[in-house]
C-alpha cells in the first residue's frame, strides 16, 4: 500500500510546486506515496481564526496554539486507519540523518507538523507525543522547508520510486562514506582532464580508484563520519 503523507501547515501552498516535481511528482504518480494538505487555519474557532497567541511570561513572537494543531491533527488522522507516525519539525528535534530517514521510509504513514512563528505550546509536544524532527543547527522560519527536506529523503528510498540505474543503494551516507568524484563528456574541458583511470576499462581499477577516493574526502571533509566508520570497521565480526 503506498505511503501516505499527511502535511499540516499554514502554508500548503508552498508545497505544491515541490510536490508538483521531479521525483516526489513521479512517486505519486506511480502510486507508491500520497500527500495530503491540511490547513491549521481551517480549524481555527474564533473571528479572526487565530493559530497563535502571545507567550505566557512574556518574551517576543507568537506561539502556536493546542486547539488548532490537535484539531488538525485529529481530522487527518480520521482520513485513514492506519495509525500515523507523528513528526514535530524543530530545530530542538532530534536530528535528521540518512539512518532516521530508512526508518522513517519504512512508516505506511507520516504525518508531518509544521509550524511556524516562535514555536509550539508545549502541550502540543507532551499531548501528541510526536517525534520531533531537526534538519540543522540553524533556525527557519517554519518547519516547511524541513518537511520537505524530510519528504525528498524518505521518498526516492521508497522501493520502485528510482529506477534501479539510479538507485540508492551505493550513494553517500548508505556506508558511512562520501560520494566519489564524478566525470562526463568531453575528456577535457579548459584544460582539465578526466583521471586516465576512468578511461581505462578496467573495472576493478575503477572501484579500486572509487573507494580510495571516498575514504580520502570522507577523512578530509568530514573527520566525524571517518572516525565512525573506522569504529564501525573495527567492530565488524571477522570472517
Ligand atoms: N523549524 C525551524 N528551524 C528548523 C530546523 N532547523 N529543523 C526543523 N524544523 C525547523
Amino acid at each position: 500500500m503506498a505511503l501516505r503523507i499527511d502535511i499540516l501547515t499554514l502554508f500548503p501552498e508552498m508545497f505544491g510546486p515541490f510536490l508538483g516535481t521531479s521525483i516526489p511528482k513521479r512517486a505519486a504518480e506511480k502510486g507508491l506515496v500520497s500527500y495530503q494538505l491540511t490547513n491549521f487555519r481551517d480549524f481555527a474557532t474564533d473571528a479572526h481564526k487565530s493559530v497563535d497567541g502571545k507567550p505566557f511570561g512574556g518574551g517576543p513572537g507568537m506561539v502556536m496554539m493546542c486547539q488548532t494543531v490537535f484539531d488538525a491533527v485529529a481530522h487527518a488522522e480520521q482520513q485513514d486507519p492506519r495509525p500515523a507516525r507523528r513528526v514535530l519539525l524543530s530545530p530542538q528535534g532530534k536530528k535528521l540523518e540518512q539512518s532516521l530517514v530508512t526508518e522513517l521510509a519504512r512508516d505506511e504513514r507520516l504525518l508531518l507538523i509544521s509550524g511556524r512563528y516562535e514555536g509550539f505550546d508545549e502541550r502540543i509536544i507532551d499531548g501528541l507525543k510526536p517525534l520531533e524532527v531537526s534538519i540543522g543547527d540553524y533556525v527557519l522560519s517554519g518547519g516547511e522547508l524541513a518537511a520537505m527536506v524530510l519528504i525528498d529523503a524518505v521518498v526516492r528510498l521508497i522501493p520502485g520510486v528510482l529506477g534501479a540505474a539510479d538507485g540508492p543503494v551505493d550513494e553517500t551516507f548508505a556506508d558511512g562514506l562520501l560520494e566519489h568524484p564524478q566525470y562526463t563528456q568531453p575528456r577535457e574541458f579548459a584544460g582539465m582532464q578526466v583521471p586516465d583511470v576512468l578511461l581505462s576499462g578496467n573495472h576493478q581499477l575503477i572501484a579500486r580508484w572509487r573507494l580510495e577516493q571516498r575514504k580520502q574526502r570522507t577523512q578530509q571533509r568530514r573527520p566525524d563520519l571517518w572516525q565512525r566508520f573506522q569504529s564501525r570497521l573495527a567492530n565488524e565480526p571477522c570472517e
